[in-house]
């Protein structure tokens, strides 16, 4: 299906951090309008009042309270929301034939006990789960075609994913290659990946000039990241380690990902493998041997940047990733999304270069 007018699009939670995101990059976009914002907080207020950023390019909208505000206009509507509001709203949208983007938890994990477990909440809709698709387009691109609800992929978990997604589906393709016991995923994000909250962990004398792990008794990051490697590896053994870490930075994430092979003289060409499995991703690309990708080289950016390295030829592979947790780890990857939803381009809006420096 091509549009031949412009697809209105509505964002509940247009305050936070990703939903500024989603603001930023759909005033770029040609073949969208953004027609409803929501706020419970600052319901009334012109969107450009609260960000200036956006005056000249969304002049007249102002925030509506998500209850009130007319959503059903929407041709698609994302949710730049915590977890839970996407999936008390969804049923009626999608009754009113409108399809949904939610950047939170509610529609990624296909387990409903799992869902509950970790989020500590019922589902209101688990009939919706198995129809969700996982929203990332580099593994899910022909099932999001179709989709009417997708469950946006984490920002941590799109820098893993990705990250092993070569040496899974080799593994898929070869049995037995690789240790799947023992992943370990070492991974640090920037400030802005905790959304615009007031918390004292977060403020400038906590946080400038210092750097800590959390988390380490469980992320809510790790079922999904499990969910989606045992996926494409067609392994329901794999485990893997989860090590978050908090940077002194406002945005980008940093995984570092290690994964031992099972024989150490295997001769795998992992730079060869990396190259070809991506070739065809525009939003991926595979540095040279030897490189070491930095945060800065995809600040603002849809790109994911990858090293993969086999330190001294032995049994060990590390994979570095970064990306820009609020653009491919939540609002670029989202209207990445929607552009394979609506069958446009999926670079559209997107095509643009980092900020450096
Ligand atoms: N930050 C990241 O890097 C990142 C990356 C990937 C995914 N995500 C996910 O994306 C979602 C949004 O993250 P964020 O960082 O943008 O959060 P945020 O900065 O805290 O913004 C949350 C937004 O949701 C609205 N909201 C909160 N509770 C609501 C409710 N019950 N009903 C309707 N609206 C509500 C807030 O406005 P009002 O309170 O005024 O309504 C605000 O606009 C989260 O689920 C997060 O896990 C975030």
């Amino acid at each position: 299906m091509t549009h031949k007018t412009k697809i209105k699009v509505g964002i509940v939670g247009a305050t936070g951090y990703t939903g500024v995101e989603l603001l930023r990059i759909l005033t770029m976009h040609p073949q969208t309008e953004v027609c409803v914002i929501t706020s419970r907080k600052d319901a009334g207020v012109a969107v450009t009042e609260m960000f200036p950023s956006l005056r000249g390019f969304l002049d007249d909208l102002r925030f509506a309270p998500p209850q009130e505000a007319d959503l059903k206009q929407c041709d698609v509507v994302f949710f730049a929301t915590p977890h839970g509001v996407a999936m008390s709203m969804a049923r009626d949208l999608l009754d009113a034939g409108v399809k949904i983007i939610d950047l939170a938890a509610d529609f990624r994990l296909k387990d409903e006990e799992t869902f509950s477990r970790w989020y500590k909440m019922k589902h209101a809709c688990p009939d919706l789960l198995a129809e969700a698709v996982y929203g990332q387009p580099e593994t899910m691109r022909q099932q999001l075609k179709f989709a009417r609800i997708a469950g946006m992929a984490g920002c941590y978990p799109t820098s893993i994913e990705l990250g092993l997604l070569p040496l899974m589906e080799y593994e898929r393709d070869h049995p037995g290659t690789f240790d799947l016991q023992t992943i370990i995923a070492d991974s640090k994000s920037g400030i802005s990946g905790s959304g615009k909250k007031a918390d004292v962990s977060l403020i400038a004398a906590e946080m400038t000039d210092n750097f800590h792990a959390y988390g380490l008794k469980g992320h809510r990051h790790q079922p999904e990241i499990i969910q989606q490697l045992r996926l494409l590896s067609s392994s329901r053994n794999l485990d893997m380690t989860f090590v978050p870490h908090l940077l002194p930075t406002i945005r980008g994430i940093h995984s570092t990902i290690y994964v031992r092979f099972k024989d150490a003289g295997n001769p795998l060409d992992l730079q060869r493998l990396y190259e070809e499995r991506f070739a065809d991703e525009y939003f991926v690309d595979v540095l040279p041997a030897g490189s070491h990708p930095e945060t800065r080289s995809v600040r603002g950016s849809n790109f994911l940047r990858l090293a993969v390295h086999r330190p001294a030829g032995k049994d060990l592979i590390v994979v570095l990733a970064v990306e820009d947790n609020l653009v491919k780890g939540a609002a670029g990857q989202a209207v990445q999304t929607m552009n394979i939803m609506f069958g446009l381009d999926e670079k559209s809006g997107l095509a643009w270069p980092a900020l450096i420096p």
